[in-house]
């Protein structure tokens, strides 16, 4: 008799009840704070994992397209390391004018030909709303990996996992975001996420042009979480908890003027760093452009570099989740 045909859409293993299996990850309004303490222990377990024994075998058979239409290299490989972590393999397209976009096809067109031969699709985008638009197009988990100066989910994901592991708490926090908030799709995540947790204060700090945007305030005010907009560091450094620093994002500016008049708007370095805790840490989701001081990387407090890791934990239950498989 011959073997019947495989089902291709329940391979071995899977849990197509799991919550998240097939689910897009577009927005970190997705998450709960029952579903971050979830990503949490996964991210957990995958690290214990990673650090035992390297690579395993959860997501054998399974390939991610990696598609980035903006420059990446932390996201973008870290996105393939978790893939590989677990097993599986990917189709990476970051030099996106080699590919027939540079012919003109469509964003929808490209997902659908990338979901012929991948299982998950990351997408990394110039436009606000790109993610969804390719998540409308698709059947195949579509995970945004920043849509313009939208929102950077996973970024938020890692961001929250790093100030929990290192602070031991997501609760009464003062969170400081710093540089650019208008342009900043990591900060308009992450304000949105940490606003579910109760006692969070967020303060921002920015040139007049790069404040947080008003939709983003509004949508964290209805939470009930208070929110102070300072042009100045000096006066909420000494309380604040976690410092969040954020890179002038150059190429969204129209005017390259006004990039010239903010770009070196705040530097933070040891001597600025006097004022603030021993028990706080300095984030930043990297690159950096001159806004930390390298003289700063040997302080405890600078974790910046740590937060990279914990991005890699992330990435990997993500992964794991979407395809039904934590
Ligand atoms: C950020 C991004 O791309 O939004 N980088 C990242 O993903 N780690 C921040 C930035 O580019 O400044």
């Amino acid at each position: 008799m011959p073997t019947p045909p495989l089902n291709p859409h329940l391979p071995f293993g899977e849990n197509k009840n799991a919550d998240w299996y097939g689910k897009d990850i577009l927005s970190v309004k997705q998450f709960s704070r029952d579903d971050l303490q979830y990503i949490f222990g996964v991210a957990h377990e995958m690290r214990g994992m990673v650090e035992r024994i390297g690579t395993f075998d959860l997501l054998k058979g399974k390939i991610l397209a990696n598609l980035f239409y903006e420059p990446s290299t932390r996201t973008s490989s870290s996105f393939t390391a978790a893939m590989e972590r677990l097993g599986g393999s990917v189709i990476p397209i970051s030099e996106v004018k080699y590919s027939s976009v540079s012919k003109g096809e469509s964003l929808p067109d490209t997902i659908r030909t990338l979901e012929c031969y991948a299982d998950v699709i990351v997408l990394r985008h110039p436009e606000t709303g790109s993610a969804a638009i390719a998540a409308k197009a698709a059947k195949k988990p579509v995970i945004n990996a920043g849509d313009g100066v939208g929102e950077h989910p996973t970024q938020a994901l890692l961001d929250t996992f790093t100030i929990a592991e290192e602070l031991g708490r997501l609760d009464n926090l003062t969170v400081t975001m710093l540089g650019d908030l208008k342009y900043g799709r990591t900060v308009h995540s992450l304000a949105r996420l940490l606003s579910q947790f109760s006692g969070i204060k967020l303060n921002y700090v920015s040139p007049d042009i790069l404040k947080m945007p008003k939709e983003v305030m509004a949508e964290v005010a209805e939470k009930g979480v208070p929110q102070a907009e300072f042009s100045s560091l000096e006066k909420v450094l000494p309380e604040t908890d976690v410092l969040y620093v954020t890179r002038v994002q150059k190429e969204r500016f129209e005017d390259p003027a006004d990039y010239e008049k903010v770009k070196g708007a705040y530097v933070i370095d040891p001597e600025i760093m006097k004022a603030a805790k021993q028990d706080m840490i300095v984030m930043h989701p990297l690159p950096r452009v001159g806004e930390i001081s390298p003289e700063f990387d040997d302080d405890p407090r600078a974790a910046y570099f740590r937060q990279m890791e914990y991005g890699l934990y992330v990435r990997m239950a993500v992964l794991a989740m979407v395809l039904g498989k934590a």
